[in-house]
């Protein structure tokens, strides 16, 4: 059993009853957060790329839980050199086990740097926990080995970004999601701001006209259980 809590924007919470992981904690500032920084106490943080709107509650959260943290290989260095004590940084292709799970670091096409200025590659998560896959794309761009990350593994959840500007449009997401072919799709990073404003009705009709895939659409705070 899964519990996958959307906290606003692209931060996710994950617990199978045991254990918890977050994922790019993005409260403060955040005009979407469903609760603030210091109301979660993860064991594990995991992290697609350095930018604001996913590093912003990372090493606050980390320094006061001492949970895991886990990202590319430039950011686990700056925060490792910035006091964090359980950094662990693959590089794109790796996989690190945590208690109750692994993740598998996987390609997304954006750019990544962190508020301190370290650049690196942007990255998605592949996410076994509690006896589930699940796919955070990070923020990306469509791209053709989203094909082969979905014959690869075997996704229940992919955690998918829509909201345009930054990352894949509505139209681009759907045929993002007909490539990797989830059983199950829940749309993030869209409207927390204006520019990335669209529609989510409308994303999950043509997912859901055109795939085998479901779409969850998520309130932020609300639940979705495995
Ligand atoms: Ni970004
Ligand atoms: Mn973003």
């Amino acid at each position: 059993m899964t519990d996958i809590r959307f906290l606003g924007h692209a931060t996710f919470e994950l617990n199978d009853g045991s254990n918890s992981v977050l994922i790019d904690p993005f409260l403060t500032g955040n005009p979407a957060a469903a609760v603030s920084a210091d109301e979660l106490s993860p064991d594990v943080i995991l992290l697609t790329h350095g930018h604001g709107d996913h590093f912003a509650d990372l090493v606050p959260i980390a320094k006061r839980t001492g949970a895991t943290v886990i990202t590319m290989l430039e950011i686990a260095d700056e925060l490792t050199g910035d006091g964090l004590a359980n950094v662990i940084g693959p590089n794109i292709g790796g996989s690190v086990d945590f208690p109750g799970g692994s993740v598998k670091l996987v390609p997304a096409w954006h750019s990544s740097s962190t508020p301190k200025g370290t650049v690196s590659t942007a990255t998605g998560l592949i996410v076994r926990f509690g006896g589930a896959t699940i796919y955070h794309l990070g923020d990306t761009a469509l791209f053709g080995d989203m094909e082969l990350i979905g014959r690869r593994h075997e996704i229940d959840v992919a955690l998918v970004p829509i909201g345009g500007f930054f990352t894949m449009d509505p139209d681009d997401a759907a045929e993002s999601v007909r490539l990797i072919g989830p059983r199950a799709v829940i749309p993030c990073h869209y409207n927390t701001f204006p520019v990335i404003e669209v529609d989510v009705e409308a994303f999950k009709a043509e997912v859901e006209a055109n795939t085998a895939s479901t779409v969850i659409v998520l309130e932020p705070g609300e639940t979705h259980t495995l």
